[in-house]
């Protein structure tokens, strides 16, 4: 995943660098660097970990030069040491890198062989002493990075500045993000338009394959036959404001007590509370006729997507794949004519989920995703996008973009089911009203945060964690799993309440929190019997439900908490919001770094 940036400017780059990496540190935050060319030579500085530490150094060790390039980097080939982080090169050339040389280990052999003497295990140098090895051979830059470019493999986003050119900056796109940003006299190149958005607001983004030269005259781009090209410059909305984290300690904290507004924002996009109807976004498919649909994701988007399955299934009949795309891209799915598909996204980013767009589109299908960033890569190639309405999401494990996913995805099936006539406008005027009471119910929720910190000095305690839910609210079970995983570091599962009796129950001990999802409706007596068979073996139960749920639980379980009563349709919208606070307090009881889990970040641009 990891940041890149580059500056063609008239004042010192570093700080600018600098600041344009902290917007981008949601992509990782292993190491950082920047390269400058001072006087015609390339200087560099590199930390270890957060961009905090390189901002020591800076400050220790100022940078001069006015073009340069920068990096945050998530480790993929090589540990998070100052050694591998990036800028990587030779006296000649400086490269920063997102994404992976997949055939980096066959061209270090043959580069050895020329001579190629290696500092580091990254792939990244591979391609710095590749450009280095053709500019030894007497090519040009643009000569050197075009013909490397022909012989890398793999996903990358790559800008590089060589010596000897002090006002000049190459850069190329090949399966990951980049955007080159135009100033008064001055150019930029950033992973995406927010890192570039302080310097400015004119954006032009590479297309697959692309590669550019940055220089005083602006840029020049060539397609990947080096043939050149024009590519449109925008303007960007997104805002160059950095965003704070206002009296919370942590973004995440922030953004939880965000569900009201986000839940609100997002459902009036698509709901008209006066008529409590659906308004369907313009969609590339007819929904009246679509025969199958496909829905995949990574991660919480992907447990968001199969809520969206239920929900799809049950209300419009329409019969729907769900599947991580890291599976679904290799699973060669058979895929009918004049199917659609959904895909779910906070960032658009994601190297998966855009390998699984390109697949559905070749395979014929109409693709729509579901994302939070307008102009993302994935809002960009699909054809058709529904936005969340999230706003920036900071802390890297998803919460607020998710239930805004979620939300979304209630909406198209409301929709799809009006379109094809398996919901009536009554049971539409239902569904609409029991969504339009989210905003208010979820600040309800967070009005147990007492309770729920409680329940969490418990969990702090344990190795293992379990989570049960059923239909819909199964997803959320595996959603809570993920998100204590995730920023607490304690092992947790997300389970089917029917399917623990089938293995997962043999965990259970005095030891193993089973927190369990519960609340009244179609599943609730189903749920409560597998608690009841989890107590009955000393699991300690702690459940979520609401208020015709809590008798009947609080005879077995150690502590039940009181959410409002909503129905089973935006139930798990509603059990959202606890699942990932509950994850947040036993973080902070912890002491784990909540907004920056380790081994993890928010935009995942490699396989
Ligand atoms: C979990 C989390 C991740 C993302 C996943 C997909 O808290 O945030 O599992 O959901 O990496 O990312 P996007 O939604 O950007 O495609």
């Amino acid at each position: 995943m990891c940041g890149i940036v580059g500056v063609v400017g008239r004042e010192a780059a570093a700080p600018r660098i600098l600041e344009a990496l902290r917007r981008l540190e949601y992509r990782g935050y292993d190491s950082a660097g920047i390269a400058t060319l001072v006087d015609g030579h390339i200087e560099r500085r590199r930390a270890e970990g957060k961009l905090s530490n390189l901002a020591g150094v800076l400050d220790a060790t100022p940078l001069p030069g006015t073009t340069g390039i920068g990096h945050t980097r998530w480790a993929t080939h090589g540990a998070p040491t100052e050694r591998n982080a990036h800028p990587h090169g030779t006296p000649r050339v400086s490269v920063v890198h997102n994404g992976i040389i997949e055939n980096h280990a066959d061209l270090r052999a043959e580069l050895e062989a020329k001579g190629q003497v290696f500092e580091t295990e990254t792939d990244t140098e591979t391609f710095a002493r590749l450009v280095d090895q053709n500019l030894a051979e007497g090519l040009g830059p643009e000569q050197a990075a075009s013909a490397a470019l022909k012989r890398a493999h793999g996903a990358y986003a790559l800008a590089m500045i060589f010596t000897g050119h002090p006002r000049t900056l190459i850069c190329a796109r090949q399966g990951a993000p980049l955007a080159v940003g135009y100033g008064e006299g001055e150019m930029f190149v950033g992973s995406d338009a927010l890192a570039l958005a302080p310097l400015t607001r004119r954006i032009a983004y590479l297309d697959e394959g692309d590669w550019a030269v940055v220089d005083d005259a602006g840029a020049r781009f060539f397609d990947i036959h080096d043939a050149p090209v024009e590519r449109e410059i925008r303007l960007t909305a997104v805002s160059g404001a950095a965003t704070g984290k206002g009296n919370y300690r942590h973004f995440m904290e922030k953004e939880l007590h965000e569900h009201p507004v986000v839940l609100g924002d997002t459902l009036t996009q698509y709901l008209d509370p006066m008529t409590r109807s659906v308004t369907l976004p313009p969609l590339p498919f007819d929904p009246a006729v679509v025969p199958r649909m496909t829905i995949t994701a990574c991660g919480s988007a992907f447990l968001a997507g199969q809520v969206g399955r239920y929900w799809i299934e049950q209300l419009a009949r329409i019969p729907v794949d769900a599947d991580v795309a890291s599976e679904f891209r290799y699973r060669e799915p058979p895929l009918p004519a004049g199917g659609a598909a959904l895909l779910v996204s906070q960032s658009g980013e994601t190297a998966d989920t855009m390998a699984a767009l390109h697949l559905l589109q070749r395979h014929g299908q109409k693709v729509v995703a579901v994302v939070n960033v307008p102009e993302s890569s994935m809002a960009r190639e699909a054809d058709g996008a529904v936005l969340t309405v999230a706003g920036p999401e900071i802390g890297v494990a998803s919460t607020k973009a998710f239930t805004a996913q979620l939300a979304v995805l209630a909406c198209l099936a409301i929709g799809f089911g009006r379109a094809r006539g398996t919901i009536s406008v009554d049971d539409e005027a239902k569904l609409t009203a029991a969504l339009l009471e989210l905003p208010a119910n979820a600040a309800l929720v967070l009005e147990r945060d007492e309770e729920i910190r409680a329940m969490a000095a418990e969990v702090a305690k344990a190795r293992d964690v379990l989570f049960l839910g059923r239909g819909t609210l199964f997803p959320i079970a595996m959603e809570g799993a993920l998100k204590l995983k995730e920023i607490s570091y304690i092992h947790a599962e997300g389970y089917a309440a029917g399917e623990m009796k089938h293995g997962p129950i043999a965990l259970i001990d005095s030891a193993v929190p089973v927190i369990s999802l519960c609340p009244s409706g179609p599943m609730f007596e189903k749920t409560a019997s597998n608690l009841q068979e989890a107590a009955a073996r000393g699991g300690r139960i702690m459940a979520f439900t609401d208020d015709l749920g809590a008798s009947r639980l609080r005879a077995f379980a150690e502590r039940v908490v009181v959410l409002p009563r909503v129905g089973a349709f935006a139930a798990p919208i509603l059990h959202t919001i606890p699942v990932q606070l509950l994850a947040y307090h036993v973080a902070v009881l912890k002491g784990t770094d909540v907004d920056q889990p380790r081994n993890l970040a928010k935009s995942v641009t490699v396989e």
